[in-house]
């Protein structure tokens, strides 16, 4: 009983997006009694540890998912918000121009015959530069079915859309044009948190990249956060778009793993971040840190 609380405070936890999970002592009854609800979400993540067979974990996913009107901090609410964020940043996400999710304030789930399963919320999207915040309805159908589909995202955020950054897009994509095969970095941000003020543009633009691939790998159990620019590369610049060969880290905050992506894209002011090949790299022991930590 004493590790189901523990389990059910890391997720709760792991919701406001603390990597480092602390259990203080104590603590458990009192957490535990406020969040009468939680109690699904450690079936689920008993489930997603492989302790259960697969009809069984059809059974368990049947409760799990909720439907209805969603509690806002919980976990499915909060899950379904994250993808509209990396929908936006694929789809306006710049240099200058981050999407990130602020607050849930109200969603509903509910099943859609054949097709899936729709969430309807009500979120705040910040953009992460200017800081400019607004309140934006959004809809995101998870599709049921054979293979991996995305899922599909409808979103008003008019106000954060028009956000002018061309002027110093162009400035950036002038100077990197010029300097092809120049740019190369490591560690954004490094194991201190910092990045030199030359290399946010490219932290940012590497950001955008990653929610391609949280935004293709996203389902309703899951939830990834951007943890590092391991490494960028600027390759030659071709038909006026520059060409970047980054590898990402991920933060699984279900599994808990760091997971490695290599991505190859290109990007120019008027065309935005177009993904030309994403993998995902093996599982590597002892490569999730910098090695010059010492
Ligand atoms: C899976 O779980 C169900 C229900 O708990 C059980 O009846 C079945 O035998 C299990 N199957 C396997 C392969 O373990
Ligand atoms: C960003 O905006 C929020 C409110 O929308 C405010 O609380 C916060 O202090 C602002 N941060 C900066 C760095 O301006
Ligand atoms: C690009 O080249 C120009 C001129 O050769 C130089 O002044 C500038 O510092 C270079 N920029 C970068 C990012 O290397
Ligand atoms: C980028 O970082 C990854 C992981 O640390 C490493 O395997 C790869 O060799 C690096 N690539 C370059 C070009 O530095």
């Amino acid at each position: 009983m004493t590790l189901m609380m523990v389990v059910v405070l890391a997720v709760l936890t792991g919701v406001t997006g603390s990597p480092n999970v602390k259990i203080r002592p104590g603590a458990e009854s009192e957490d535990a009694s406020v969040h009468p609800n939680s109690v699904p979400e450690t079936v689920e993540q008993t489930e997603s540890f492989g302790q259960q067979n697969v009809s069984s974990q059809e059974e368990l996913e049947q409760h799990v998912m909720e439907t209805g009107e969603l509690n806002p901090s919980h976990y499915p609410a909060q899950r379904a918000a994250k993808v509209i964020q990396h929908y936006l940043n694929t789809r306006y996400g710049s240099p200058y121009k981050v999407f990130g999710l602020q607050t849930v304030h109200s969603g509903n789930a509910e099943d859609v015959a054949d097709s899936g399963r729709k969430y309807q919320l009500e979120i705040s999207v910040q953009e992460l530069i200017s800081n400019a915040t607004e309140k934006c309805s959004a809809e995101v159908l998870f599709p049921r079915g054979e293979g991996q589909h995305s899922p599909q995202v409808q979103a008003s955020c008019e106000g954060l859309l028009k956000i002018n950054t061309k002027a110093q897009e162009e400035a950036l994509f002038q100077k990197y044009k010029m300097n092809q095969s120049q740019l190369s970095a490591q560690y954004l941000p490094d194991s201190y948190g910092h990045i030199e003020h030359d290399m946010e543009p490219f932290w940012h633009l590497g950001q955008v990249a990653a929610s391609f691939v949280m935004l293709k790998e996203s389902t309703e159990n899951s939830l990834y956060n951007m943890a590092q620019v391991a490494n960028v590369t600027q390759l030659a610049t071709e038909n006026d778009r520059l060409k970047f060969d980054y590898h990402i880290l991920l933060h699984d905050m279900v599994s808990q793993e760091i997971i490695h992506w290599k991505l190859l894209f290109t990007w120019s002011p008027p065309e935005g971040v177009k993904v030309l090949h994403m993998e995902q790299l093996p599982h590597c022991h002892g490569c999730d840190k910098p090695p010059n930590t010492n």
